[in-house]
């Protein structure tokens, strides 16, 4: 398994929406495990491909022993939502160190394929319901910050500016963060 590096806000392939996958085969299953690798290192709850420069739709969420086990998320959709809402604060690897208040749907019936290629649905609510809608919307190239206010994601980009200035590019390479980001 590889540490991939990391897309950071500015990177195109953030915005682009992600190509469903034709055949769960031996590369997706490789992305499958290099995600997983990437985000344990990152100490993060969730990854998606193209948060890792591939444009697929793939995308992992381990929430941690509080809500087991781990999603491989090949394909996803949410196919009912709760109308119960619910507002907390997300971050994402790929904007470290920067936080906002998201409101989403407190439940969700996800529709998926698991490593083997097998379609499977689940039922998720509370923080990994979270973390499934947040790296779903990663891969249509959505990140948390377009649910905030436009005051609020200004001032998130202002202080995202400020925190890179110096730092070119949008590439990372992973090393130990603080646990709780998407
Ligand atoms: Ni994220």
């Amino acid at each position: 398994m590889t540490i991939l590096t990391l897309h950071l806000l500015g990177s195109p392939m953030l915005r682009q929406r992600a190509a469903p996958v034709a055949t769960v085969d031996d590369a997706v299953r490789q992305l499958v495990d290099d995600l997983f690798e990437t985000m344990g290192a990152a100490k993060g709850d969730g990854l998606a491909a193209n948060q890792v420069g591939s444009p697929r739709r793939v995308a992992v969420v381990d929430v941690g022993e509080d809500n087991p086990p781990p999603l491989v998320l090949i394909n996803p959709r949410i196919v009912q939502a709760s109308d119960a809402t619910e507002t907390a604060e997300e971050g994402c690897l790929s904007i470290p160190d920067m936080y906002g208040e998201v409101e989403r749907p407190l439940a969700v019936t996800l529709e998926a394929l698991d490593r083997d290629g097998r379609p499977y649905r689940v039922d998720v609510a509370g923080f990994k319901a979270r973390a499934v809608q947040h790296e779903i919307d990663h891969l249509d190239g959505v990140l948390f910050l377009d649910h905030l206010s436009a005051v609020k994601r200004g001032l998130l980009l202002a202080k995202w500016k400020k925190a890179r200035k110096g730092q070119p590019g949008y590439l990372k390479e992973v090393t130990p963060e603080p646990a709780g980001e998407l």
